[in-house]
């Protein structure tokens, strides 16, 4: 028998499943973790909790599955990308990682512009602007601000690649995950020289590059022990969440956007060129698929906007909901499905880490806008669903305009099991929204790209169209449309409205 494992080291757990080679999946397992953040705007993690929950999620899997160790022939990573992981001489971790939502670093975007010689020459050698979350700006930040550790360091690996890292004992990354560390020639698929070289940075910092389905090294003895597996079981490339997701949902061939609401909200969609927003709003990367690209926006805060709501605002529904053994976000959409689309003039504002797609702004902040005496909670909740949604269709409406073509729209990740936002998807995007087979997302994409990389399948397309269908449709409601058809440049116009204020706010 062969088993294929995919891990996915996300944000708030990690995720292990075990998949067969006709793409049914055997087991799964998450293990948490917490996210620190020491100042404002600032978010670290401990690579040392993503191991734990590596190792506990894997050996749960195995025995969930009761697999043979000889069965699991190889491992796919997927991880939230953008993650810095600074190690030292003895491979040892010198502070915790920052990660992708971290804004700190908006002085060390403007130090990489400079030395690029200005924005256009900057995309022009890596397709993208610099982000405050991607990691080159973080490893300027650790040269400029904690320069002992800075000096320290002799490798930077993104997260998964720092499980690879323990896993196999190679300093390996793949071309998706690399290409959001915005030091990747992502036309080429490899280093930009002419970038480490103005930004001052050794090459010898980053580990190897491979394709996503390319294998990168077998378990050591130590970590097959500790696993309950064999060294005979190989590591791929795997991919960033976004790009290993998107192999999940089956987003690789032309035409097809998967739209995904994590803690993150992801629009991402194939490309068979290099296609470059001139004006750096959505990102350009490299897909998993080999030879191919990937055009995506990204919020900050998708489904983490409904849960710091939940978090923040509902805490005896949160118990309400353990007593009744229910989930607390259906008690909470409940809520919202009593209140009108359009949430009656009340709008809200995702940006509560900062905003990256269309408007790039580390210092944007989270608002409702538009509350009267007749707005109660299922109006916030709602508002909350739809300003994400909005947010979304910002990246939408970008693709478009570059001509990007998009015949067909996935629906995924946590937020999009609520039938009732996948309906406010549809209505708000004015176009059909479908679901697959399978809402395993980035794990599920990964254990397939483990698969084509021991070769059970020819290629990753392949193994998508072997395992992947279309399941559910949802279609937008006429009426509903209309109504958010009106209020989407309302929207649209609240970020330039509020801008200064955001600036004003920051220097408080
Ligand atoms: C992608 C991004 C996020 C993280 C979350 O550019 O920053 O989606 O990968 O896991």
């Amino acid at each position: 028998m062969s088993i294929f494992l995919g891990i996915d080291i996300g944000t708030s757990g990690t995720k292990t499943l075990a998949m067969d080679s006709s793409g049914k999946i055997l087991a799964d397992a998450m293990e948490t973790y917490p996210c620190y953040a020491p100042k404002p705007l600032w978010s670290e993690q401990d690579p040392e909790d993503w191991w734990r929950a590596t190792v506990t999620s894997v050996r749960k899997v195995i025995k969930k599955a009761r697999l043979k160790p000889a069965d699991v022939k190889a491992i796919g990573l997927s991880g939230q990308m953008h993650g810095s992981v600074f190690l030292d001489k003895n491979d040892k971790v010198i502070r915790r990682a920052i990660l992708w939502n971290d804004q700190r670093t908006a002085a060390e975007c403007e130090e990489i512009e400079r030395r690029a010689g200005g924005r256009k020459k900057l995309i022009k050698m890596v397709a993208n602007p610099a982000l405050t979350g991607f990691t080159a700006p973080k490893i300027l930040w650790l040269r400029n601000h904690e320069p002992k550790h800075f000096d320290k360091t002799c490798k930077i690996l993104l997260p998964k690649d720092e499980i690879r890292r323990r896993l196999t004992g190679e300093y390996a990354t793949e071309v998706s995950d690399a290409s959001g560390m915005l030091l990747l020639d992502v036309a080429k698929r490899r280093w930009s020289k002419k970038l480490l070289s103005a930004l001052e940075l050794d090459v010898d910092l980053f580990a190897k590059c491979y394709e996503s389905e390319d294998v990168t090294g077998q378990l050591t003895t130590a970590a097959a022990k500790l696993l309950g597996l064999t060294t005979d079981c190989v590591v791929v490339g795997g991919a960033g969440d976004c790009a290993a997701g998107a192999v999940g949902n089956g987003i690789v061939n032309r035409g097809i956007l998967s739209t995904s609401i994590g803690t993150s909200g992801v629009m991402f969609v194939h490309s068979d060129e290099v296609k470059i927003d001139p004006a750096g709003r959505v990102h350009t990367f490299c897909h998993a698929v080999r030879g191919k690209w990937h055009m995506m926006g990204v919020n900050l805060s998708a489904g983490g906007s409904l849960q710091w709501f939940r978090n923040e605002l509902c805490q005896a529904d949160v118990a309400k909901a353990k007593r009744q053994k229910i989930e607390i976000y259906d008690l909470l959409t409940k809520e919202a499905e009593g209140v009108a689309p359009g949430s009656e003039g009340l709008f809200f504002l995702p940006y509560l880490s900062g905003e990256r797609t269309p408007h790039a702004d580390p210092d944007a902040r989270g608002c409702f806008v538009g509350l009267t005496l007749a707005h109660g909670r299922g109006h916030l909740i709602r508002s909350v669903m739809e300003g994400v949604t909005y947010s979304m269709r910002e990246s939408l409406a970008i693709f478009d305009a570059l001509g990007v073509p998009v015949r067909q729209i996935r629906a995924s990740g946590g937020g999009s099991r609520s039938p009732f936002w996948r309906q406010i998807q549809a209505d708000v995007f004015g176009r059909k929204v479908v679901t697959i087979n399978s809402e395993e997302g980035a794990a599920y994409g990964v254990a397939l790209l483990a698969a084509v990389g021991a070769g059970e399948f020819k290629n990753v397309s392949e193994a998508c169209a072997a395992t992947i269908r279309v399941v559910q449709e949802t279609s937008p409601d006429r009426t509903a449309r209309r109504t958010y058809d009106r209020a989407f440049p309302v929207y649209q116009q609240l970020y330039p409205s509020l801008k200064d204020d955001f600036k004003s706010i920051a220097t408080l």
